[in-house]
């Protein structure tokens, strides 16, 4: 199994979605943040936008939604043609009743967990879901530092999902890096969203390789 490398277009340049994706046709998945100025103190982009994007990516797309009430918003997105779908377990009411709706339609569901958040109140719902989002930084804004102290979570949700004999992806999200990457490897994820180390680099195409090769000799 190799490492998936999924950079998020929040460092690209909004005003060239459309060649900012063909930067990054090698990548497994195009992440797209949703932001609401509710749950996040910040505001990206919306469904409209959203339906557009997945119809010119040349890779699945990986909806992170960071807004308040997913039980209503989400399942939408899965219907604009996103790949997964992953909304926030501290914004949603019934988790389980919602991601069995993003199935349905069509989708992979995840759940994501702030920095802050325990994984374990959230173990009920690995048979629900196909990947868990640990945050290794405040959700809000790219081009911040791995927080060092969301490892163990890592590790215990690996080790749960391992308990388990379920097939749960664990994807890692801020401040990935040449420099983080094979710790959160090690620790236990294999899907990892890049945004400001791959948008940042003159050569995304390689940035994705090197990132995915760092990684994958980590992989469990
Ligand atoms: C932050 C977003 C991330 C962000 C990561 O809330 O969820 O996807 O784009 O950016 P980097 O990789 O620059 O930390
Ligand atoms: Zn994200």
């Amino acid at each position: 199994m190799s490492a998936l490398i999924a950079p998020s277009i929040l460092s690209a340049d909004f005003m060239n979605l459309e060649s900012e994706l063909r930067r990054i046709a090698d990548a497994d998945f195009a992440h797209v943040d949703v932001m609401d100025n509710h749950f996040v103190p910040n505001l990206t982009l919306g469904l409209p936008v959203f339906e557009r994007l997945t119809k010119v990516s040349p890779v699945p797309v990986d909806a992170h939604l960071m807004i308040e009430d997913p039980d209503r918003w989400a399942p939408a997105y899965a219907e604009a043609g996103a790949a997964s779908v992953t909304f926030h377990a501290e914004a949603a009411r019934a988790p389980v009743r919602l991601a069995r709706e993003l199935r349905r339609l069509g989708s992979r569901a995840g759940v994501a967990l702030r920095p802050a958040t325990p994984v374990e109140p959230f173990l009920d719902l690995l048979a629900e879901v196909d990947m868990i989002l640990v945050m290794t930084v405040e959700p809000g804004f790219g081009g911040q530092s791995f927080i060092e102290g969301t490892l163990p979570k890592i590790r215990r949700a690996r080790r749960a999902i391992g308990e388990s004999g379920l097939d749960v992806w664990v994807q890692v999200d801020g401040g990935i890096s040449r420099d983080t990457i094979d710790r959160a490897a090690d620790a236990g994820a294999n899907v990892f969203v890049a945004g400001s180390a791959v948008y940042g680099a003159d050569d995304a195409s390689a940035e994705i390789a090197t990132l995915r090769d760092l990684a994958s000799v980590h992989l469990h």
